[in-house]
């Protein structure tokens, strides 16, 4: 186990002893996600290219002998949440972070599995409001985590699925399944090229010369403030409009043809267009043309801002310093659902230090401090330590 996770191990089962006062049964581990490039095409029955990341959620637990769930967040100052299973738990709404504990609770309980209760503690290590994914991870950890207690194996396809519907269902964010889906079935050293529509999944290999770094501008978003499914009812309304079931399915000269509203037709001309690059973003890859790469991943962020409006002022600023930085060696676009969050980077490894050292010089985030700057390599998913 490398130090960040042991650290990680060390603080959730220190917490989970103090407030229950006994060593936990089992700890999960459920990683973060960095996306490469495939974005808000997910929920479009598209295709997406992430991977797994080091930092993630870690949750603690124990059996109780009825049908009570305790909960502590390490991270929150110790927050508690108490729920019982039956009758089936409701919105907390003063805690966002526990919804998505009961939400995952009450959707496997849905889906047929019989639950005791539980003694569970939280903690992460995955920078907040970054788009990095910390929901998916703590819901993906929470599902895996519960299902070992009770002696339930599911496959971690379906273990996505249940964490997916608990943020659509229960939380509220009609999300795609990208995050929940990476969480789960993430792959060391690979990225995941993922065909939303049938889940089927490509491992592409990521070099060992291939350095993934992640920039965080500081900018915090929250996928719930209603941008987001905004965004997903403007693709099923062009969809709707083309005849097709999904955007997936429809190409540019359909979009021409259906002389839909300029916003429509921009948000629908995103989601075809970055279909496409990211099928040929994952064949770049896999051929280690990092330049192909670059320019992809550019469009790919110049698509994010002009066509489907999702980043910000800051955002722009920081990937045009990282492009300007990296030159056409590599690439960079802003990550995750937008508003806000991080940008990716990939580049050979021999330039990190040169790009780290000009963005730390050139970037400050809204309060003038430098940037959390992350050099990672894709890592495994969902596990049981
Ligand atoms: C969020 C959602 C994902 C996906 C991305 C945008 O992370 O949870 O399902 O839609 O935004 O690509």
């Amino acid at each position: 186990m490398n130090a960040q996770d042991q650290a990680l191990l060390d603080r959730v089962t220190a917490v989970f002893t103090e407030q229950f006062g006994h060593a936990p049964d089992l700890v999960v581990r459920a990683p973060g996600r960095v996306n490469l490039i495939g974005e808000h095409t997910d929920y479009n029955d598209g295709f997406v290219l992430p991977c797994a990341i080091g930092p993630a959620n870690m949750v603690a637990i124990s059996k109780r002998d009825d049908d009570r769930v305790d909960v502590v967040a390490a991270d929150f100052d110790d927050a508690r949440d108490s729920f019982a299973l039956i009758p089936p738990p409701e919105r907390n709404l003063s805690q966002p972070w526990a919804d998505y504990v009961r939400g995952t609770l009450l959707v496997l309980q849905n889906d047929g599995h019989a639950l005791s209760g539980a003694k569970i503690a939280i903690a992460g290590n995955l920078p907040k409001g970054a788009g990095l994914s910390s929901s998916a991870a703590l819901a993906v950890a929470v599902g895996k985590a519960n299902l070992a207690l009770n002696g339930i194996d599911i496959d971690n396809r379906r273990l996505a699925q249940i964490a997916q519907k608990a943020e659509c269902d229960f939380v509220g964010t009609q999300c795609g399944i990208m995050d929940q889906l990476i969480s789960a079935q993430g792959k060391a050293d690979h990225a995941l090229l993922i065909d939303c529509r049938s889940l089927e999944v490509t491992d592409i290999l990521i070099p060992d010369d291939v350095a993934i770094m992640i920039v965080h501008s500081g900018v915090t978003r929250g996928l719930v403030d209603g941008h987001y499914n905004d965004r997903r009812r403007q693709c099923e309304a062009a969809a709707a409009a083309m005849g097709v079931s999904a955007l997936r399915d429809a190409d540019l000269d359909n979009l021409a043809a259906a002389n839909l509203d300029a916003v429509t037709t921009a948000r629908a001309r995103h989601v075809i267009t970055e279909n496409q690059r990211t099928l040929d973003a994952a064949d770049a890859l896999a051929k280690n043309d990092l330049v192909t790469l670059g320019m992809l991943m550019a469009q790919s962020h110049a698509s994010m801002r002009d066509d489907f409006e999702i980043t910000i002022p800051a955002i722009d600023d920081l990937v045009a310093l990282l492009q300007n930085a990296i030159g056409d060696q590599g690439g960079t676009r802003m990550t995750g659902g937008g508003f806000g969050g991080a940008a990716v980077a990939i580049m050979p490894r021999a330039r990190v230090a040169d790009v780290q050292a000009s963005i730390n010089a050139a970037y400050k985030t809204p309060n003038g401090d430098a940037p959390l700057i992350m050099i990672e390599r894709p890592g495994p998913g969902v596990a049981i330590l």
